[in-house]
């Protein structure tokens, strides 16, 4: 097994002894808006297993006293308690020696109701017809902040049930997993109330959430009877509609595939104006950001419509994989997060067909994972986690995306059946328990009598993934084929390691386009395969519907015949993509000319799905932002406007009556490209759209986004003080978002300046929003140097901000830096974070550090080749 463990910055972390165990907690809470604190006690019922004078458990951020132990005869035992504060721990003392059986340990506690996100934090909002901000409050667990709610055994395998009790105002609307069982006029103040939440499940800590607030709601009843409500902001709630409507479907869709009833008598949605991630599978009550869940009928487009289908199928998916089931430690969150990545495709395809979204798994999800697994710098999907802080390192697409690939190549290896059944086994005997990965791979083997552990081990504990290379010769009817593997670096290197993997391989020929011609499991370095009845010239492709995870080289003959079922889309979009995705990627390594990929795209030049252009715009879009940096950068651009302009012509400004959603998400990304690419007619198209939206004569929300790009990018001042007015008086954190994704694509440098401002300075936008605009200030070269010089100079106002480990830093580097194409930036960026120690971040900076260095490689390698063709275009 390979992959870093980065020793150096794992803090000392030792896990709670399971000598004690908490079985249940009656938990109260009472929040206090006005002063942003809390108070609360809590009750927990204890099995002590061998005679002790101290109990330890975890408490961080909070003051604990009042700590009282009863035995099941009812004697009572005062006691002292010791913080921890670096193991986020306290450690309560007794007296007298705790003899072995049941206890309750009493503890009262006071915190703040903090500003971070995490924990028991607060959440701004107003109401319709009032300048008021009002706040509310609202947890967020998982992976280890429950601690900063109450004190609490916060490691998944400690389960319990909880009886939660709220003390509110009256007026605002108290939350939790649990329907409501009781509410009560609170003795102390008759303007609070006091609710209690029906006992929960026997499940881990980091799923418990309350939620205190105004909302709306709509509900629903699945056709199981499950209560199903989607909470929004005041006046609101038919925002919610498409999430009930799809949850509804959903949750039938999973206890049936499971075949396993859905646990809890409710499943609520809520959205969270201050969130940190997308969503959160807290069980019975899911929380999310604004823009995963909430949709205008008149105003979201196709594209936010599909993002909350799918945020809702994965969240949901956990309910089963995660809640009821859950991973033993942290190491094995991937396959929470791979599996639910995977079924919320299965689960979206089942109720919006339409979307077409397994082609679009293969750009969004397989591909992505392809570009940095094969960094050096990469991890194995099985890492190894001490301390919780470390899970932050691991949200990441190898977890996510890589671990979803490897379920989908494993479910295709051995079929839906098995895998069902398996599945069900599986899951019907860690019920309300906890459990590893092999636990998996032994029901899935059972199920279908294949190799699956020894399978997927290679998959998931080295990092990395196989490039296959290809080498054939016709012999008579026959095709003689030749195949190695061996890992697939970024820059071309050499893997010093030669790993290998097992590799269910398939491939297809001409004559038979719809169908596996030959299938093997590939277990060598090497191997051969022999084709029957195969003619001379006849194209032949490995990967069937790109299911295996492994890139493929051919030789220029087999490449070039693949042109012809490209062109003829006789090949499956998934296909037609990958083919010019992987020839991109081999280009930037340095195993063929550039010049090679620039020849293949003409064979798309009468495509028409929405994702193969996905993923051709992402591949281009790299090289964009790479030739930026030389001299023929215009002649680039035409030939960019060239491979995109069919496309462009059919599909026009306006939506066809009745189109497909997949034309709505296609038509955006095209405009953007051409007017990125500077077509005068469709940036005047663009501007003339812009002042008839600002007259009040709204833009289609589908085309909004690049109507926004574009005027952007070539306007002025003025247009930056429209954008900003668009979105002060947005109330849709969905279009303000688009708003700010636009407002840095400008390319007048003191414009982007002004942008950064307006995201860091002050409260315009909301501290997950940021991102996204500084996303799109990285859009051109001067708007690189400006974020970078921004980042430097901002560094440690970000990290007290947003917290020293907050994942926010980790996107700030990645989706800040990663753009560059020049060692000397390289090397300032490593002096710079050498310098500012900033541990989440270790891994992140290598990554940008490598890709720097693969893109300055290309443009040493190629750029003069890649100068000479697309002179000859023009
Ligand atoms: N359980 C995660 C959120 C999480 C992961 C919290 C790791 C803390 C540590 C949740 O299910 C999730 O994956 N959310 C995603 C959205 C999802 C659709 C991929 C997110 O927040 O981005
Ligand atoms: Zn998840």
């Amino acid at each position: 097994m390979t992959g870093q463990t980065n020793q150096e910055t794992k803090p000392l972390f030792e896990r709670l002894p399971q000598t004690i165990v908490p079985t249940h907690y009656d938990v109260t809470i009472q929040p206090h808006l006005d002063k942003f604190k809390f108070n609360g006690d809590v009750n927990i019922h204890l099995k002590i297993k061998e005679p002790t004078d101290k109990v330890v458990l975890y408490a961080d951020e909070l003051e604990v006293d009042h700590a009282k132990i009863k035995s099941s005869s009812n004697d009572e035992q005062k006691a002292t308690i010791d913080y921890d504060k670096e193991g986020e721990r306290i450690t309560i003392s007794f007296d007298k020696k705790l003899e072995k059986g049941d206890y309750q340990l009493l503890l009262k506690f006071a915190g703040e109701i903090n500003n971070r996100m995490r924990g028991f934090y607060r959440t701004k909002y107003t109401v319709p017809d009032s300048d008021e901000i009002r706040y509310g409050a609202s947890t967020q667990f998982e992976p280890a902040d429950c601690r900063r709610a109450f004190p609490c055994w916060d490691e998944p395998n400690f389960k319990a049930t909880f009886d939660i009790t709220l003390i509110t105002p009256k007026n605002l609307r108290a939350i939790s997993n649990m329907p409501v069982k009781s509410e009560n006029e609170y003795a102390d103040n008759k303007e609070w109330k006091v609710t209690k939440f029906d006992r929960t499940p026997i499940m881990s800590t980091y799923l418990v959430a309350f939620v205190i607030g105004e909302y709306d709601y709509l509900e629903t009843n699945d056709s199981n009877g499950v209560s199903m409500k989607v909470y929004t902001p005041v006046g609101k709630k038919e925002h919610g509609q498409f999430a009930l409507d799809t949850a509804a479907k959903v949750l039938p869709f999973y206890a049936d595939y499971f075949n396993i009833k859905y646990p809890i008598a409710k499943a609520d949605q809520i959205a969270i104006a201050d969130f940190a991630m997308g969503a959160m599978e807290n069980w019975g009550l899911i929380t999310y950001r604004e823009t995963a869940l909430l949709i205008d009928p008149k105003f979201s487009s196709m594209d936010t419509r599909q993002r909350v289908a799918i945020v809702v199928a994965h969240e949901l998916a956990h309910q089963w994989f995660g809640n009821l089931v859950t991973m033993d430690w942290w190491t094995d969150l991937w396959l929470n997060e791979g599996f639910a990545t995977w079924i919320e495709y299965l689960a979206v395809d089942k109720c919006y067909p339409e979307f077409d979204i397994w082609t679009q798994f293969v750009a969004d999800t397989f591909a992505r994972f392809l570009v940095p697994d094969a960094l050096k710098s990469s991890h194995p999907i099985e890492v190894p986690i001490g301390h919780p802080a470390e899970i932050d390192e691991i949200f990441d697409a190898i977890s996510y995306s890589k671990g979803s690939s490897v379920i989908r190549m494993l479910h295709d290896y051995i079929g839906d059946d098995a895998f069902r059944k398996g599945l069900h086994n599986y899951l019907t005997e860690y019920s309300y328990k906890n459990t590893v990965t092999e636990n998996l791979w032994s029901h899935l083997a059972k199920a279908s009598g294949k190799p699956v552990n020894e399978v997927m081990s290679s998959w998931t504990l080295q990092m990395g993934y196989p490039l296959l290379t290809v080498i054939e010769e016709q012999v008579d009817k026959k095709r003689v084929i030749q195949i190695t593997q061996k890992r697939f670096i970024a820059d071309g290197s050499v893997d010093e390691e030669k790993l290998q993997w097992k590799i269910p391989i398939t491939v297809f020929t001409k004559s038979n386009p719809k169908k596996i011609a030959h299938q093997v499991l590939m277990d060598k370095p090497e191997i051969t395969i022999t084709l029957d009845n195969v003619a001379e010239d006849e194209w032949i492709k490995f990967n069937f519907n790109s299911i295996g995870l492994y890139r493929v080289k051919y030789e220029s003959k087999t490449l070039a015949r693949l042109s012809e079922p490209i062109a003829s889309k006789t090949i499956s979009p998934q296909d037609r993509l990958m083919v010019q995705n992987d020839v991109a990627a081999l280009c930037n390594a340095g195993h063929q000319p550039f010049v090679d990929y620039l020849k293949l795209l003409p064979s798309y030049k009468d495509e028409d799905n929405f994702t193969v252009w996905k993923s051709i715009a992402s591949n281009i879009g790299d090289l964009s932002s790479l030739l930026e940096y030389t001299n023929y950068f215009d002649e680039f651009k035409r030939y960019r406007l060239n491979i995109f302009s069919s496309i462009q012509k059919k599909l026009g400004w306006d939506a066809n009556p009745n189109e497909d959603p997949l034309s709505a998400m296609l038509r955006p990304m095209i405009l953007s490209i051409i007017g990125k690419s500077g077509k005068q007619d469709v940036i005047d198209e663009a501007k003339k759209r812009f002042e008839r939206h600002i007259a009040g004569d709204l833009i289609d929300p589908n085309i909004r986004g690049a109507v926004y790009v574009i005027v952007s990018r070539y306007g002025d001042e003025k247009t930056q003080e429209e954008l900003r007015k668009l979105y002060t008086a947005a109330d849709m954190t969905e279009e303000k978002v688009r708003l700010l994704r636009a407002m840095g694509q400008s390319i007048k440098p003191e414009i982007i300046e002004n942008t950064l401002k307006f995201i860091f300075e002050g409260d315009n936008v909301r501290m997950q929003d940021s991102i996204s605009g500084l996303v799109g200030c990285t859009s051109s070269r001067d708007g690189r140097d400006l974020v970078w010089k921004f980042l430097q100079k901002n560094w440690k106002t970000l990290a007290e901000r947003f917290g020293e480990k907050s994942n926010f830093l980790i996107a700030f580097v990645e989706y800040g830096l990663s753009d560059f194409a020049d060692e000397k930036i390289a090397t300032e960026i490593k002096t710079f974070f050498d310098s500012v120690n900033t541990p989440i971040v270790a891994r992140p900076v290598k990554k940008v550090l490598e890709t720097i260095h693969m893109r300055s490689e290309v443009l040493k390698r190629d750029s003069k080749a890649i100068e000479e063709f697309l002179k000859q275009q023009q």
